[in-house]
Parts: structure tokens; sequence; C-alpha cells
């Protein structure tokens, strides 16, 4: 049977010609996508390094910490357990800034948990010393190996600074200020938002 139509066009010609159009046109859709982001402006790359970071936490269990990432820094979310809530108190008369005055923190930063609840800390891991990254060592007494009064708590192996359960600084040691608390909230009880402060909390 030929292929021509009652025009003279040739249809099985015709049929090939739009079906290759068509898987063109899918594939340059595709590649013009990756242009664009990689066109993305440098004030937009900034905006997106700099967006929140929403971080599920129904999933951390107490005494569990995960470490996440924003603004290129590294952030500790630690779920601290009764013992550990209770150990801050015990602390106190060793810290330099027990209260946190440094003007720098938000305000549900200045009490003893550094935090908007009790038990969740929310908190940039890095030394306030020269910006070394803290290890946590949560065991408590000579078997932390630093020291009988040790309730738990970070330490600096670059030049041995000292921090409590909340991020708050030792006396006597390098760093001199408390870890910082970034901006956070909570959307759920279950989701928290770092670099977005609570809702009127400037
Ligand atoms: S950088 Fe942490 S003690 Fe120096």
């Amino acid at each position: 049977m030929s292929d021509m139509n009652e025009n003279g066009v040739d249809v099985k010609r015709r049929r090939f010609i739009t079906m290759t159009s068509s898987a063109v046109g899918a594939v340059g859709v595709a590649a013009a996508a990756v242009p664009f982001v990689v066109s993305m402006s440098p004030s937009e790359r900034a905006k997106a390094a700099g967006a929140p970071v929403e971080v599920d936490i129904s999933k951390l269990e107490p005494g569990q910490m995960v470490r996440v990432e924003w603004r290129g820094k590294p952030v500790f979310i630690l779920n601290r357990t009764k013992e550990m809530e209770q150990g801050l108190n015990k602390v106190t008369p060793e810290l330099k800034d027990p209260d946190s005055v440094d003007p720098q923190q938000p305000g549900y930063a200045q009490n003893e948990f550094r935090s908007l609840k009790p038990d969740l800390l929310v908190m940039v891991g890095l030394c306030t010393h020269l910006g070394c990254a803290p290890v946590d060592n949560f065991e408590v007494g000579a078997a932390s190996g630093l020291g009988d009064d040790w309730q738990g708590g970070f330490f600096c192996p670059c030049h041995g600074s000292k921090f409590d359960l909340a991020g708050r600084v030792y006396s006597g040691v390098p760093a001199q200020q408390n870890m910082v608390i970034p901006p956070y909230s909570y959307i759920d009880d279950n989701h928290i938002l770092i670099g977005v402060n609570p809702e009127g909390v400037a």
C-alpha cells in the first residue's frame, strides 16, 4: 500500500520527522535546565547557602546527637536525657559565663539549658577559641578521662577547651566564650528550623 495520501504527501516520512522533533525538544528542555542552575546569580547562590535548614528530630532518642550543616557550619543537635539536664546545675561554679550574658546570643540561650526546650540543644559545633571542632564526651566522672567531676560535654582537642552539655565554657581554658546558639525555632514537636528565630524574637 502506498504511503502517499490524497494530497501527495509521504505520511510515513512526515510521522518520522514529527517524532524526531518531539524527542529533540524534550532533550532540549532538559539540557536547558542545567545552565539555568549553574547560572544562578551570586546573590541567588548566597541566598541558597544562607537558607534555613529544616531538621526532623522525631527519631532522635534521648542521649543521641546528630550533626547537620547550616551556612557551611556544623550544627550539633543533642537530645539531652533527664540526667544530662540535671548535670548542668552541678558544673555552674566551674563555668566562665554560666548565664550566657554574652550579648551576641539569643535571649532563649540565657539560661542553664541555652535552648527553647530543656531537652534539645541546638548549637554551632565550633570551638570559640580558634574554631576547631570540639568532640562530644558524654561519659560522666572518671570514665570520661576528663576528671571525676566531669558531667559530660564537649572537649576541643586543639588546645584543650572544655564546654558543658549546654556549650558553656569552663573557666581556665583558652576559649573565652560559650559556644554559639544559632537562631532556630520549632515548626512542630518533631521539626525544627535552623536559621529562623521563633516569632516575636529578634
Ligand atoms: S581551637 Fe579549641 S581550644 Fe583552641
